[in-house]
């Protein structure tokens, strides 16, 4: 892939030094700026990017010598090229020893100008895609990052790669725990943007009276205690992401004016007149039911259609099947790593009882289960006694008629009842099928049956059920 090459930054207090540095320069294909002072290099090399500096070591203010300091202080990977008239060997070294990149006397043949610039241009090319390659890699490594191999997380993550490398806006909707933030970052790690910032708000954080000038900057004295003039996040995020969590927490004043600055991303900084403006993409993400807050009034329908371009609806742990198991042996290793605990694997007791739990925290409450379990387990496994109570520690009903809730369809409905009643009846059962079966007055078979099509299979063994005795319950491990 070729870089662009930003342009060369000429310091010399000689007009025709200037122009003939420019002439030179430009021919060959270079964009040049070019300054009369080192004071005025330092301005530019603040606001724009350069891949290498001409100067002349005598300058009118401060010397070349000095601004060469200044650059290795503050910009150590930029290189800095010296010219003088008045050449000696001394100095010609005392420049390299200050860490100019090289150092040529008046009058100099332009090959040896150009050739030493043309080894600059190859060394920022190099390192620009040296950069991109290591994003590149600290990409797909989040991508991978995300575990799962349901159907839902699987097409999550063919989503994400095609989503990620166009600037279109995302909602990334789903329970507390499910990996909103993972998604976001993965969606910045896997685009374009990948090398500029990454600026994330918790809107639900940070009060409601500070989200605006922490959003959009102010000016000095714009209110009590704003003592000096503060730039919005949205401008640190500028050229990047900018990822809103929390959203549907944000006040129905703030969601006009983000409405206006998703319109056109401009803004005005609190108590400031003049209008900013701001390249970002925006990734916003809740875990409330974003539809009931619109129709209770409490979100701005034209700010949903915004900022819902493309959605991620992120499912409950609950849904996601043998996930589960994957999951806690992905933390498990993650603990064991950090812990020099030697718990090597979950016995099948305790993979079953996290099987049938509910997870209302879902992923989140996952990670630290197995983190306390392997604090508590003292066996090469983890079995069931490692696990919490999860019926007495969140208080869950055991199966009961289940209530209207939100917009699920009437199958959805039942399908949830009947997998809580199948969980309860296995857990009252030890996990044994037959006995399980018999109380609920179906055959094994269609018992079976109804834990496939319900994502339960997993919570018991098949082989090992199969291969005990009828009658026999499984033994926890
Ligand atoms: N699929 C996954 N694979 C691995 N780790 C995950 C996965 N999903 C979530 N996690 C981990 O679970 C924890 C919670 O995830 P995250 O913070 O992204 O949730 P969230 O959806 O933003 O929750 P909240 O709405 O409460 O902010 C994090 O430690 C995250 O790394
Ligand atoms: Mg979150």
């Amino acid at each position: 892939m070729s870089v662009s090459l930003p342009p060369v930054l000429v310091v010399d207090d000689e007009k025709n030094m200037r122009l003939s540095l420019e002439t030179m320069l430009g021919d060959e294909g270079y964009s040049v700026r070019s300054v009369e002072s080192a004071e005025a290099g330092l301005e530019w090399l603040a606001r724009s990017e350069f891949f290498m500096v001409i100067t002349d070591a005598r300058l009118g203010g401060m010397s070349g010598y000095e601004l060469l300091g200044r650059i290795r202080h503050q910009w150590p990977d930029l290189p800095v090229l010296m010219i003088t008239a008045y050449a000696t060997p001394k100095l010609a070294v005392e420049a390299i020893q200050a860490g100019a990149i090289d150092y040529l006397a008046k009058p100099f043949a332009p090959e040896e100008l150009l050739h030493a610039v043309a080894r600059c241009a190859d060394r920022y090319r190099l390192m620009q895609e040296n950069a991109r390659l290591r994003a590149h890699a600290a990409g797909t490594f989040q991508l991978d990052h995300i575990v799962g191999e349901c159907a839902k997380m699987r097409e999550l993550r063919q989503l994400i790669q095609n989503v990620a490398p166009t600037d279109a806006r995302v909602l990334i909707l789903g329970e507390s725990g499910t990996g909103k933030e993972l998604v976001a970052g993965a969606l910045h790690n896997l685009s374009r943007r990948r090398d500029a910032a990454y600026v994330r708000i918790n809107c639900a954080a940070i009060p409601e009276t500070l989200l605006e000038s922490e959003l959009f900057g102010h000016e000095k004295g714009a209110f009590t205690g704003a003592l000096k003039l503060k730039p919005g996040r949205v401008e640190e995020a500028d050229g990047g992401t900018f990822f809103l969590d929390e959203i549907a927490d944000m006040s129905r004043s703030l969601q006009a004016k983000l409405l206006r600055f998703l319109e056109d991303g401009t803004f005005t900084r609190v108590g400031g007149t003049q209008e900013l403006r701001v390249n970002i993409r925006l990734i916003a993400a809740t875990n409330r039911d974003i539809l009931e807050a619109i129709a209770a009034g409490e979100f701005r329908e034209d700010l949903f259609h915004r900022l819902n371009v493309v959605q991620f609806r992120l499912p409950p742990l609950r849904e996601r099947g043998d996930d589960v198991i994957l999951l806690a042996r992905h933390f498990l290793q993650q603990f064991t790593g950090s812990m020099s605990k030697h718990v090597q694997g979950i016995s099948r007791g305790a993979q079953q009882k996290l099987t049938l739990h509910h997870w209302p925290g879902n992923v989140r409450e996952l990670r630290n289960v197995i983190e306390r379990a392997l604090i508590l387990e003292s066996a090469r496994e983890i079995r069931p006694g490692s696990l919490p109570d999860f019926q007495a520690e969140t208080g869950m009903p055991r199966a009961g008629l289940p209530r209207v809730a939100g917009d699920a369809p009437i199958d959805e409905l039942i399908a949830g009842f009947e997998r809580d009643l199948i969980r309860t009846t296995l857990e009252d059962n030890d996990f044994n099928l037959t006995k399980t079966a018999e109380q609920l007055q179906i055959s094994r078979h269609s018992l079976r049956y109804r834990m496939q099509r319900l994502d339960l299979a997993s919570a018991t063994d098949p082989e090992a059920d199969a291969a005990l005795p009828a009658g026999k319950d499984v033994p926890e491990v």
